[in-house]
């Protein structure tokens, strides 16, 4: 009762699974808002079905159900919430609607982007995080960001699966006035978005050049003879370790006998490597994996195949992205190498958003702080684009403290 009036409330309620009906939210999936949404589409479709509709498709659905056409509550904060121009955050107090387009799930550095995105945009934090898992397909990307402007949400993350496509729909999101932050992976054919939070890709594969340089050096190594597993097609990842590390590779004369995708992923990594096996065994005794997960696969072909690798072994291994796995394989020697790529993008995410809110204007490229690590204490540092840059020996706190 509010002064001497009794007010009516609908309760929108959760149980474990949604399915869609009016009155579900889900436990842990759809959102109340996405709920009325879906209101908004089926009674009430003439009002659009768009989150621009949502007041008035509530106070619709309150008239219509409890039979009163006394909605002048939620008339009053369709109002003052247009004048303000912030519907959807003025619906749940001070929520921010976020869409993450992720790029899939796989890789253990995935994983650690995935959970960094999570716990810092949590409903605890103030936010209401609508994530969608691509799934490494392109098309499902681009339809999960029209999905987003769809909703109205307040902002959109985007690590982009391949680097170019992007004009279009990154126009329709300036269009729909919802700002774009890109991380990890970077756009290469449009600059309609606000901040990139990411790594210097190419940085990582002239470090991986450098230290096999020094490496090969330091050991008396003359003849390098290298196959290369890339990362996904068209992925800037890939792009950037690719031209880093042939950038050395050409200016030293190794010889680099193949270079074939495997996406990523440790069965790839695994299936490339047996086949590299199966033409040039006996013929390389480098392989450099663009991934950690690749090289977890790549050991397993070479440990089937009765090849060595490793501080040990005929064959020296170099990883990019040195997640806890990876590095404990640098501690235990399996890998030389791994060149970090950091996944904790999330909080930087989260200070640029600060910024928008606050009407000031971020840095359009924001590059995170990574480190190279190896098993043995034969070079203490490297010279990457004329810098020195140090070389970390794993040890057991480092990779405890590793996401
Ligand atoms: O874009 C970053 C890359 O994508 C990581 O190196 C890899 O593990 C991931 O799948």
């Amino acid at each position: 009762v509010i002064d001497g009036t009794e007010q009516k409330a609908l309760f929108i309620t959760g149980k474990s699974h949604c399915d869609r009906s009016a009155d579900d939210c889900g436990g842990g999936g759809l959102s109340q808002y996405r709920v009325v949404q879906y209101l908004c589409q089926s009674e009430y479709a003439e009002y659009g079905g768009s989150a621009k509709f949502f007041f008035r498709g509530i106070r619709l659905f309150w008239a219509d159900v409890f039979e009163t056409d006394d909605a002048a509550a939620a008339d009053q904060t369709e109002d003052s919430a247009e004048a303000a121009g912030t519907e959807s955050s003025a619906a749940s107090g001070d929520t921010v609607t976020i869409g993450f387009a992720q790029v899939g799930h796989e890789s253990d550095w995935r994983t650690a982007s995935t959970d960094s995105c999570l716990s810092v945009f949590s409903a605890d934090n103030g936010y209401d995080l609508q994530f969608v898992d691509c799934d490494n397909d392109s098309a499902v990307q681009l339809e999960a960001v029209r999905g987003f402007i769809e909703q109205d949400v307040d902002y959109i993350i985007i690590d982009p699966i391949v680097s170019t496509g992007w004009d279009t729909v990154l126009t329709e999101c300036e269009e729909a006035g919802i700002p774009v932050i890109v991380i990890d992976r970077t756009i290469d054919d449009s600059d309609k978005y606000v901040s990139w939070v990411g790594s210097n890709f190419k940085t990582e594969g002239l470090a991986a050049g450098e230290w096999l340089k020094a490496y090969t050096g330091a050991k008396g190594i003359s003849d390098v003879n290298v196959l290369v597993i890339e990362g996904s097609t068209g992925a800037s990842a890939t792009i950037g370790r690719t031209d880093g590390f042939k950038e050395i590779a050409d200016a030293n004369g190794w010889n680099i006998l193949d270079s074939q995708t495997g996406d990523f992923t440790q069965a790839g990594g695994q299936e490339v490597m047996e086949s590299y096996i199966k033409s040039y065994e006996g013929k390389f005794n480098v392989v450099v994996c663009q991934n950690d997960n690749e090289a977890f696969g790549a050991m397993d072909a070479m440990k089937a195949a009765g090849i060595s690798y490793g501080v040990d072994g005929d064959v020296i291994l170099v990883s990019f992205d040195a997640c806890t796995a990876g590095l404990e394989y640098v501690m235990s020697g399996d890998i030389n190498a791994d060149f970090e790529c950091n996944p904790l993008a999330a909080p930087f995410v989260e200070e640029v958003i600060k910024q928008l809110q606050a009407g000031e204007t971020p840095e359009k490229e924001v590059y995170m702080t990574e480190h190279w690590f190896v098993n043995e204490d034969v070079l203490s540092t490297i010279n990457v684009n004329g810098e020195d840059q140090d070389l970390t020996v794993v040890t057991k706190e480092i990779v405890d403290a590793q996401y």
